[in-house]
């Protein structure tokens, strides 16, 4: 992508609600150039795609915004992976691979590591600086979820920054425009990452443990049979699962501090009354989707909202649109803890849907519980200006400045 192009989409999903808006008022499907695709983004619309993935395949959803260069692309050619994963899966395949996350992710296995992730929350709020500032971010949201979906896969905690810092290179690689040297650098530490996994496929296929690593490398081999072939498949499913389990639960916690911040009445109601705090959680999932949208492309001809759709045609389904859509949701555009729940698409919906957004919902719980019992006094520190990361899959500040 030139760029020139990158900075009209930087722009564009810096502030993507206006366009959102737009492309709602708009009779049928608006094409996007700067996306390279039909925007989706009424909520009716989202959720006919979502009921149609037979007609909507998710073999595009990962699709990069960003070709790595030549010289990138050698780096990870000295990886693993580059294979289907569960979001891109179809039919039966997409079945198989989604089969062991669904067991590995079932509540009774979220109720287990709740014990863990509330004593994890508690150490890191400890270890915050005592001189009553802190950089959420990077104390806080980008090590909860990696901690917690680290404890469930089997990751020994020692491996855990690595596999987190891998995670976001590789969302940088792929969606953020680098300069040569830095496409280089993030492809390495893409690498290490798979290296590292690999080891995790092979060790547990060796000797099995009572983790998710070893089901899903059980699920996808037999005893005794571990090919080349298997572990480029198994790192991929892993780095799939863990990319999705823990930057989108570290954007969901930014996006939703620095609303209840900025909207001081509503954390003030928080701490007075911490019952409010799951419907805090939706709301803030709604309002500000960490997770703006995925593509589908279509199978056939096909129509939606009245627009004609070829083969092949490239959609992008904007749950952040269809979260603003005032068909579905009243005065769309203002946050508010009190509203009645309505149900919003931050986790997708039907065969794709989001097998852990009980396990997301429990951190972001668990983190309002500890912060408003913890630091009721929590304000934005005045002289930070907070931008928002321009990313589809990982809508959060890059940084949050905080005083108390
Ligand atoms: C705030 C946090 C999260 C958000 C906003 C979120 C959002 C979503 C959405 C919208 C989808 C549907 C994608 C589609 O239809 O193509 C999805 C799928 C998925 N999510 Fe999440 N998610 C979150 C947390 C998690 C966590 C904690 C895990 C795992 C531990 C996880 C694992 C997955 C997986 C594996 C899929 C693919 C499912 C499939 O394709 O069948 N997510 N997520």
């Amino acid at each position: 992508m030139d760029s020139e192009r990158h900075g009209r989409l930087d722009a564009l999903l810096s502030d993507p609600y206006p366009h959102y808006a737009r492309a709602r008022h708009t009779e049928g499907l608006t094409q996007v150039a700067e996306l390279d695709a039909w925007l989706v983004a009424r909520d009716a619309d989202v959720r006919e795609v979502l009921r149609r993935p037979e007609d909507f395949s998710s073999a595009n959803a990962l699709l990069p915004d960003v070709l790595p260069s030549p010289a990138a692309f050698a780096v990870l050619g000295g990886g693993f992976g580059g294979r289907p994963v569960v979001v891109t899966a179809d039919g039966e395949a997409h079945l198989r691979l989604r089969a062991p996350i669904v067991r590995g992710l079932s509540p009774a296995r979220v109720a287990a590591v709740l014990p863990y992730a509330a004593e994890r929350a508690a150490a890191l709020v400890d270890g915050f600086a005592g001189d009553g500032r802190v950089e959420l971010m990077s104390a806080y949201a980008r090590k909860l979820p990696g901690d917690v979906i680290g404890r469930i896969v089997g990751l020994d905690p020692v491996d855990v920054p690595a596999v987190v810092h891998g995670g976001h290179r590789a969302e940088e690689l792929l969606f953020r425009p680098l300069e040569e040297s830095e496409q280089v650098a993030a492809a390495e530490d893409v690498v290490a990452m798979q290296h590292l996994l690999d080891r995790y496929v092979r060790e547990r296929h060796d000797k099995p443990r009572e983790d998710l690593c070893t089901e899903l490398v059980a699920s996808l081999t037999e005893p005794g049979e571990l090919t080349l072939d298997h572990r480029h498949e198994l790192v991929a499913h892993l780095q799939n699962l863990l990319i999705a389990g823990h930057l989108t639960t570290t954007a969901l916690i930014g996006t939703t501090v620095l609303h209840l911040l900025r909207h001081r009445d509503q954390w003030e109601l928080l701490c007075a009354e911490p019952e409010r705090i799951p419907a805090a959680v939706e709301e803030a999932a709604r309002y500000d989707t960490a997770l703006q949208g995925f593509r589908r492309v279509t199978t056939r001809p096909v129509t939606l909202a009245g627009t004609e759709l070829p083969a092949g045609a490239s959609v992008l389904l904007a749950f952040g649109g269809a979260n603003r859509d005032p068909d579905r949701h009243p005065r769309p555009d203002v946050f508010d803890i009190t509203r009645p729940p309505g149900r919003h698409l931050a986790f997708g919906l039907g065969a794709h849907g989001c097998p852990g957004s009980q396990l997301a919902r429990e951190q972001l719980r668990l983190t309002l519980r500890e912060l408003t019992a913890r630091l009721p006094g929590l304000r934005l520190a005045d002289e930070e200006p907070v931008t928002m990361r321009p990313t589809l899959i990982h809508r959060s500040p890059y940084r949050l400045h905080l005083t108390w």
